[in-house]
């Protein structure tokens, strides 16, 4: 569904259910075109918000609770703001109401609240819709009730709402781009301080296309938290604050105290950063074919080094890699599943297309998804314009 249907989806719904009319946001998911697992490192990231989102209708009531109606799933939770604690298996609800909890931290809100909300972005694609419906409340209820927060401060709260309701210990990398995004531009973002570099992108001949393997393994959430406890795991070994203050030499010198995996874990992470500084130094340059190499190169470490893909993502960039039409492809997101990124001439487009979506549901009985996205503006209220 295009977002403008979603808006009036969302706004008809919103009239239906509370009989009155919502301020309306809308929050992109992203796409990150290297740079994966080296946030939470304080390292770089290259993302950029995608014209796939999260649409939030959202409007003050007099009574007693809050509702949240998430369109998609058709399911209305109703909660009072003065008991609000993560739900077992609550699923989307963990990330509304991690959310509000944050912002009550730090806000006293005048009335309660409605939110209706519905999204386009394919669920489990590793797009990023908890960033982005993490987003669409906390800037909902900015707008709704003039909190005055900045930007940088939402991002904070939607992430914090991850850590402590979701329970996933992610880094900062979504929810920026996702606030931040710029149309037809991705960030090179230093997530140590939150400096960052605007590109515009243009690849000329060649596009974005991402592959949905159309798998999420189960194991993924737990999976990244580990992850993440390994990599702090070496920087305290070390005395420093983060995986980014480390150099490969330092590493090598305490290889004797890790295991062989965790080496290889902070191994990917030291590369991987520096893989994102050169793909910044070959955009610049102009240089598609150097880009995409490096965008392979991060595939090899995430699946062997990091190991964070699967079966079905290393056979994707296989297909890939077979293709001279396309200069480079990888894994993206948190890893065990979702979508690969490629870069494909766009000469060649169809036909990669036709090969991939044969050759997949051959080999794993089912079928992926092929996506042509756009670069898109970050986070905004859409209404009252
Ligand atoms: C998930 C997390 C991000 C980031 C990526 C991996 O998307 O939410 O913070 O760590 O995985 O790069």
């Amino acid at each position: 569904m295009d977002t403008k249907k979603l808006l009036e989806k969302v706004t008809s719904s919103f009239e239906e259910k509370f009989k009155s009319t919502p301020v309306l946001t809308f929050s992109p998911g992203r796409i990150n075109l290297i740079g994966e697992h080296t946030d939470y490192n304080d390292g770089y990231v290259f993302p950029a918000a995608i014209n796939k989102g999260i649409v939030a209708g959202i409007q003050k009531n007099e009574g007693t609770t809050c509702s949240v109606l998430a369109l998609d799933v058709n399911e209305t939770y109703v909660f009072n703001t003065e008991k609000l604690e993560p739900l077992e298996d609550g699923a989307w609800k963990n990330y509304v109401l991690g959310v509000v909890f944050e912002v009550l931290k730090k806000h006293r809100l005048p009335t309660n609240f409605d939110i209706v909300f519905a999204g386009n972005i394919p669920s489990g694609s590793g797009l990023s819709s908890s960033a982005a419906l993490e987003n669409s409340i906390v800037f909902g209820l900015n707008e709704l009730f003039n909190l005055e927060m900045t930007k940088e401060e939402m991002i904070f709260i939607s992430q914090r709402a991850e850590h402590t309701f979701v329970q996933v210990k992610c880094g900062i990398m979504d929810q920026y781009a996702s606030m931040f995004g710029q149309a037809n531009s991705a960030v090179l973002l230093d997530c140590r301080n939150l400096e960052a570099s605007t590109f515009a992108i243009n690849f000329e001949d060649y596009e974005i296309l991402l592959i949905n393997s159309n798998v999420k393994h189960s194991l993924a959430e737990s999976a990244y938290n580990d992850r993440r406890q390994v990599c702090e795991n070496i920087a305290r070994l070390l005395g420093v604050k983060a995986l980014r203050d480390v150099s490969k030499e330092t590493l090598k010198s305490i290889k004797h105290q890790l295991t062989q995996e965790d080496y290889l874990k902070g191994l990917y992470v030291l590369e991987e950063n520096q893989r994102v500084l050169e793909a910044s130094e070959s955009l610049k340059e102009n240089d598609l074919k150097r880009f995409g190499k490096l965008l392979f190169d991060s595939h090899n470490g995430l699946q062997h080094q990091y190991k964070v893909s699967c079966t079905e993502l290393d056979f994707l960039v296989d297909l890939a890699k077979q293709q001279s039409s396309v200069l480079g492809a990888r894994m993206m997101g948190g890893g065990f599943g979702g979508c690969t990124i490629n870069l494909v001439s766009k000469e060649h487009v169809s036909a990669f297309k036709i090969h991939v979506e044969q050759l997949y549901e051959k080999q794993f009985s089912k079928k992926c998804s092929i996506y042509q996205v756009q670069l898109s503006q970050g986070t905004r209220r859409v209404y009252p314009t």
